[in-house]
């Protein structure tokens, strides 16, 4: 099974704050998303740099046909990540190995072939997994729950935990 090829999981967290308030704004204040290559929008190059040097994903065509560079985005173009920030009045979610980034209105923990589960146990099972870096769903969760108390000045979040 190749992670690559393999949709993981995009979810969309939306913090509600402010979510009702009328007059025609967006509902939503935040993206949280966690998954892969359907995802990532610069995850992977971030980490790889020098690690794994030689990703086609630093070079055109990726980013071609609409940002004019390449992005991190395993595409020429965008990610349905990248349409419903638009459709929703968001900027574009920034990756969370972006050091410095402002993640108040979305954070992004998706790698590009992350797989669900972890690398320590899909090795043990002696499965390839490429790239074989922790960026599984349990990393990225395990991301999540390091900046958590930053998101959303942890009220709404802190709720449902
Ligand atoms: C982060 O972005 C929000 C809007 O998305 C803005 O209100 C806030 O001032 C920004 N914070 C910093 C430190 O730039
Ligand atoms: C990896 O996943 C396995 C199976 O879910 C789990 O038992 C193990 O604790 C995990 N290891 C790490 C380092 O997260
Ligand atoms: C993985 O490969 C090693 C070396 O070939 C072998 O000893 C081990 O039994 C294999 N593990 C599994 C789960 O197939
Ligand atoms: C992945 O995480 C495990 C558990 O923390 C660690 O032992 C291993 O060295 C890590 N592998 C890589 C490639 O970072």
């Amino acid at each position: 099974r190749t992670p690559h090829g393999a949709l993981l999981l995009l979810f969309i967290l939306a913090c509600l704050r402010g979510a009702y308030s009328g007059g025609g704004r967006s509902r939503f204040t935040s993206i949280i998303s966690f998954g892969d290559s359907y995802a990532d929008t610069g995850n992977l190059v971030m980490w790889a740099d020098p690690v794994l040097p030689g990703l086609p994903l630093k070079n055109l065509p990726y980013g071609e046909t609409f940002f004019g560079h390449p992005t991190g985005r395993a595409t020429d173009g965008r990610l349905v990540l990248d349409f419903i920030a638009e459709a929703l009045g968001l900027p574009s979610v920034p990756p969370y190995l972006a050091k410095g980034s402002n993640f108040s209105a979305g954070v992004n923990f998706a790698v590009v072939g992350a797989p669900a589960l972890n690398l320590t146990y899909l090795q043990g099972l002696n499965l390839t997994v490429n790239p074989p870096i922790n960026s599984s769903l349990h990393d990225q969760l395990a991301w999540f729950q390091k900046l958590k108390p930053s998101l959303c000045k942890g009220r709404y979040l802190q709720k449902g935990k």
